[in-house]
C-alpha cells in the first residue's frame, strides 16, 4: 500500500505528523498581533510567489523594489515569510519581517476552521488580514506531483498521487474544502479576506497587485503610481528574477527539497502536459460537484 507523508487528518485536512505538531502548537501558542498579515494557500498554488509579492510590497518604503540590497536578492521567500506551522512557539514572537515591527505576514496551509480563533474571530479588535490564493486544481495536482517527487525517498506514481488527491488526500486537503471555506468568508467578510487567483495575477499583476494593497490598508500613493514602482514590485517577484537569484537556486528548504523546487514552470495550464483528458475531466468534474451553488468557480 501507498503510505503518503500526509498520514493524519485533523480537523477533515491531511497533513503530515510535524506539520500537525505545528498547528497544535499555533492552535494553542499563537496571539495574532495588530496588523498581522496572513497569506493563506493550498500547496503548490503560488504561496513562494505571493510571499515575495506581499514582502516587497509591505515593505516597500524601507526596501524599495530597485535598492540592490534588497533581501528578496538575498533570502528566500520562505525565509523572509515564513510557514506559521513549521515555526516552533519560541520564534512567533521575534519574527519582524516588516518595516513596522507591530505588523509580521505569516503563511500557512492551514484550513479556515483550524486557524487559531483569535485570528478568524471578529469579536476581537485586532485587524488582522487574510490573503487568500487559489489557483486551477489541476495545475495544482501536477505542480504538487512534481514537487512530491523531487523528495527522492518517496516516489509514488502519477495514477496513485491521482487517486488518492481527487479522494482529498493531499498535503492540507481536500483542497476543494480549504477554498470553500475561504471562500465563503470572503464574500461574509470582504474587509478580513481578499480571495485571489493565481491565473489573475499572471493576467493583470497591476490590476491585482492595486488590490491587495487597497485591502491591506496601503494603497499606493499617485506618485508611486507614476514613478513606476507597482511594476518595479511584479518584476522583482517574476519567475525570470526569482529563478536569477542565487539563494533560490541553492541551498536546501528542509531535508530532502532544495530551494529550486519550488520554482519549476511558473505558468498557467501546464497540466495539458501531465494529464490524459480523462483525468482532466474527473477533476474538473469533482470541482464542479463540490463549489455547486457557492457562485465560485475554477
Ligand atoms: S508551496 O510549497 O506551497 O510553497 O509551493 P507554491 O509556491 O505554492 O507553488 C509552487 C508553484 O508556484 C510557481 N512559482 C511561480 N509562479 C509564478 N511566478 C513566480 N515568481 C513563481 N514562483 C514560484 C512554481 O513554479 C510552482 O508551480 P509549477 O506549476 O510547478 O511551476
Amino acid at each position: 500500500g501507498i503510505i503518503p507523508s500526509y498520514s493524519y487528518q485533523y480537523q477533515g485536512f491531511w497533513y503530515s505528523p510535524i506539520t500537525l505538531q505545528g498547528i497544535i502548537n499555533c492552535q494553542k501558542y499563537f496571539q495574532p498581533r495588530e496588523n498581522d498579515i496572513f497569506l493563506v494557500t493550498s500547496p503548490k498554488s503560488g504561496t513562494t510567489w505571493l510571499k515575495a509579492i506581499l514582502f516587497a510590497l509591505v515593505n516597500r518604503e524601507a526596501h524599495p523594489p530597485q535598492d540592490p540590497h534588497h533581501p528578496l536578492l538575498s533570502k528566500t521567500p520562505h525565509q523572509l515569510v515564513p510557514f506559521l506551522e513549521f515555526l516552533h512557539p519560541s520564534e512567533y514572537d521575534s519574527l519582524c519581517n516588516s518595516s513596522d515591527s507591530s505588523s509580521r505576514i505569516f503563511a500557512t496551509h492551514i484550513s479556515l476552521g483550524t486557524l487559531p480563533k483569535a485570528i478568524t474571530g471578529d469579536s476581537g479588535s485586532l485587524n488582522c488580514k487574510i490573503v487568500y490564493l487559489c489557483r486551477d486544481i489541476k495545475d495544482t495536482f501536477v505542480s504538487l506531483f512534481h514537487f512530491g517527487n523531487n523528495k527522492k525517498t518517496s516516489p509514488i506514481s502519477l495514477e496513485d498521487a491521482f487517486n488518492l488527491y481527487c479522494k482529498g488526500i493531499s498535503s492540507a486537503g481536500p483542497i476543494w474544502d480549504q477554498i470553500l471555506g475561504y471562500w465563503k468568508e470572503s464574500q461574509k467578510n470582504q474587509h478580513k479576506v481578499l480571495f485571489m487567483r493565481y491565473e489573475e495575477m499572471k493576467d493583470e499583476p497591476y490590476l491585482q497587485l492595486r488590490r491587495l494593497a487597497n485591502f491591506l490598508g496601503i494603497p499606493f500613493s499617485q506618485e508611486e503610481e507614476s514613478s513606476g514602482l507597482v511594476d518595479q514590485i511584479i518584476s522583482i517577484c517574476s519567475f525570470e528574477s526569482m529563478t536569477k537569484v542565487d539563494v533560490n537556486k541553492t541551498g536546501t528548504f528542509v531535508d530532502g527539497f532544495n530551494n529550486s523546487s519550488f520554482f519549476r514552470k511558473g505558468v498557467v495550464g501546464d497540466w495539458k502536459n501531465c494529464l490524459t483528458a480523462d483525468m482532466a475531466s474527473r477533476l474538473d468534474q469533482i470541482t464542479e460537484e463540490k463549489f455547486r451553488g457557492s457562485g465560485l468557480s475554477l
